[in-house]
């Protein structure tokens, strides 16, 4: 049996991190690793760089005929086994709900919880003992948030959806891993935020090395952990997020905000 990794969102930030690191071994042996995104040009570019074999997929995810083509590729490669599925692509837009692009919207939506399930559900006959899902979710998802309503909703998804899927599939030793990570300075940002906004990330909770948080999610997805807050103080903001009534872990939040923006 031929072991896979198959990697989406992987030609920027956080996907190619975990690819390059999957790359170097961080997963064990792995024959290949198909990566997925719309930018040919990016994905063959890793290829090159990377020793492991890479199967390069330009497709865009919130076409639902995508998904028909890794499935697929998959029927074709009987001798195929997926050790791991990192279900990472994703894009945020941060402000107020009335004033967003709804076009947007509904991309988001698509692309942020229909993926991960329909392709989670395609991969899974390719799964085995040991196989492990990476589902990429945020620190967004800990509670609802104003001015990133749809992200943090769509991330709330991915976190419950990823924990419900792992207490399901342990019988089989598959294990689903959501991971949390706080703001990296990947693309992510370039379609995000605004100066103004990325002034206040800076002051309220700062960023991680895209590198650490691969390292991190790797590790706790090998292990079979349902969750992974890389960061320490996001750990410290679910317990409060969890503890706390809603409105009051908002004000929490928002007066802490303010207080650091100052
Ligand atoms: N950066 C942060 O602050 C942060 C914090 C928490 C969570 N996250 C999450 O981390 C994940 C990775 O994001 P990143 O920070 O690495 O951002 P990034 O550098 O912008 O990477 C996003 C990836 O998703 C791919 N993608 C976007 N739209 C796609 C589509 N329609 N079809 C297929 N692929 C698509 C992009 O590739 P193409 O453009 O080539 O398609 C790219 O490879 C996302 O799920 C994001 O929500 C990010």
């Amino acid at each position: 049996m031929r072991s896979i990794a198959l990697v989406t969102g992987a030609s920027s930030g956080l996907g190619t991190e975990l690819v390059r690191q999957l790359d170097a071994g961080a997963f064990g042996a792995l024959d290949e690793i198909w990566v997925v995104a719309r930018s040919a040009d990016k994905l063959e570019a890793l290829a090159q760089a990377c020793a492991t074999t890479i199967r390069p997929f330009a497709l865009d995810l919130t076409d639902p005929a995508s998904f028909d083509v890794i499935e697929d590729a998959l029927v074709e490669n009987p001798d195929t086994a997926v050790a791991l599925l990192v279900n990472n692509a994703g894009f945020g837009t941060f402000g107020a709900f009335a004033d967003s692009d709804n076009v947007s919207n509904a991309a988001m939506v698509r692309l942020l919880m229909l993926a991960p399930v329909e392709l989670t559900y395609r991969v899974l006959p390719c799964m085995r003992a040991g196989s492990r899902i990476l589902n990429v979710a945020s620190v967004a998802a800990f509670m609802p948030q104003p001015e990133l309503a749809v992200y943090a909703a769509a991330k709330r998804f991915v976190l419950d959806f990823s924990r419900a899927l792992d207490a399901e599939l342990k019988e089989v030793d598959v294990r689903a891993t959501a991971l949390c990570p706080k703001f990296m300075r990947t693309g992510f940002l370039d379609h995000a935020v605004n100066d103004d906004v990325l002034r206040r990330m800076s002051a309220v909770t700062g960023f991680e090395p895209v590198e650490r948080v691969a390292a991190k999610a790797l590790r706790a997805a090998r292990a079979g952990r349902a969750l992974c807050i890389p960061s320490p103080d996001m750990k410290l903001f679910y317990a409060a997020s969890k503890a706390l009534p809603y409105p009051l872990a908002l004000r929490l939040e928002r007066t802490l905000m303010s207080i650091l923006e100052r």
